[in-house]
């Protein structure tokens, strides 16, 4: 009988639920808020500097003196987070990557101004990683070809000590190393930044998605590649082990990296563990989009809108993306 009425008259309509828009937005399960985005920033030394960078249309490598008014108005679009990039010029650069914690950097010199400028409504996010300042472009120490782990450590602590001490609220290691933050928690809490989070790059793959961030910081491999220290593509599980250990470390936040392409991991992640979920929509999944929107082959917003609801649904609490300020801006006038 059931069977007969089923067959000749529908009782489940999931269509009804899809009539209006009204109805629509009251049964939405996802919801994306201008909290949930992190925006990077490119930030290089001198003045007057506002750079395009070629592969990232619309995002620039910009001096202190440009970034503030940038911020200022990111704040007035409900965009509060920033994870923060230095420009490092080559002279700068060594093999162990001292400029990152020099007294004179003017990436933490930046962190400090902003910090002082804006107090509590911002969150600033540092990175944590030797490649923007070495000379060999890896983000460890580089012997005899090989990248090495525990030596690497000693400096990611102290780049880490001086982020805390210029004022970035949450220290972001995206090296992969292994026993990193382990390495600069108990850093930081020796120095007395036992209130200083880390926002750690637990599931970071080596993929080819990076390429216009490393056009942008000239950071770029000089030989070989990082498939040593990030993960290979084709793991799932591992991540699992890389999250485990992250927890046990003590990380605050759990970062997946890239993020499109790995949604299944942000999934996982979320599903397994208690740390608010970190996914990093990196420069080439943002390139892919605005590069098909300028050939006219998508609309930028509409696909921009539906990639970040996307990572929310499959599982992220905060999404970092090159749209965040953009995003919020077509929200505010739409
Ligand atoms: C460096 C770092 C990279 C990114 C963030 N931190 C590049 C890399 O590992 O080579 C990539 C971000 C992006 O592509 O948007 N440790």
């Amino acid at each position: 009988m059931l069977q007969k009425i089923k067959k000749n008259k529908m009782i489940e309509r999931p269509r009804r639920l899809r009539r209006s828009d009204s109805i629509r937005r009251g049964v939405s399960e996802t919801v994306l808020t201008t909290s949930q985005l992190i925006q990077p920033l490119f930030i290089i030394g001198g003045e007057g500097i506002r750079d395009e960078i070629k592969s990232l249309p619309g995002q620039f490598r910009m001096s202190l003196d440009v970034a503030i008014p940038y911020i200022k108005e990111a704040l007035n679009l409900g965009i509060h987070q920033f994870i923060l990039f230095p420009v490092v010029p080559d002279e700068k650069k060594d093999p162990l990557a001292t400029y990152s914690y020099h007294s004179d950097n003017f990436y933490l010199e930046s962190a400090t101004q902003i910090r002082e400028q804006f107090g509590d409504a911002v969150t600033i996010i540092s990175d944590v990683a030797m490649d923007p300042y070495s000379s060999d472009g890896h983000d460890g120490i580089v012997i005899d070809g090989k990248i090495v782990n525990d030596e690497t450590l000693e400096v990611l602590q102290k780049m880490a000590i001086a982020q805390a001490h210029a004022g970035f609220d949450l220290i972001g290691p995206s090296d992969m190393m292994d026993g990193r933050v382990l390495a600069i928690r108990q850093a930081l809490d020796k120095e007395g930044y036992s209130d200083i989070g880390i926002m750690s790059y637990t599931a970071k793959y080596a993929s080819a998605f990076y390429g216009p961030f490393r056009d942008a910081l000239d950071s770029a491999p000089k030989s070989g590649d990082k498939k040593t220290y990030q993960m290979d593509p084709s793991n799932r599980r591992e991540a699992l082990r890389e999250a485990r250990l992250d927890c046990e470390e003590g990380a605050d936040y759990l970062m997946v990296k890239p993020a499109v392409h790995y949604m299944d991991i942000i999934s996982d992640l979320k599903v397994n563990f208690d740390l608010p979920v970190v996914c990093y929509h990196v420069s080439g999944e943002c390139a892919m989009l605005m590069a098909a929107a300028e050939k006219g082959w998508l609309d930028l917003h509409e696909g921009v809108a539906e990639t970040l609801l996307a990572l929310k649904r499959a599982g992220a609490d905060l999404i970092i993306t090159y749209f965040a300020v953009d995003f919020a801006r077509e929200i505010q006038e739409n």
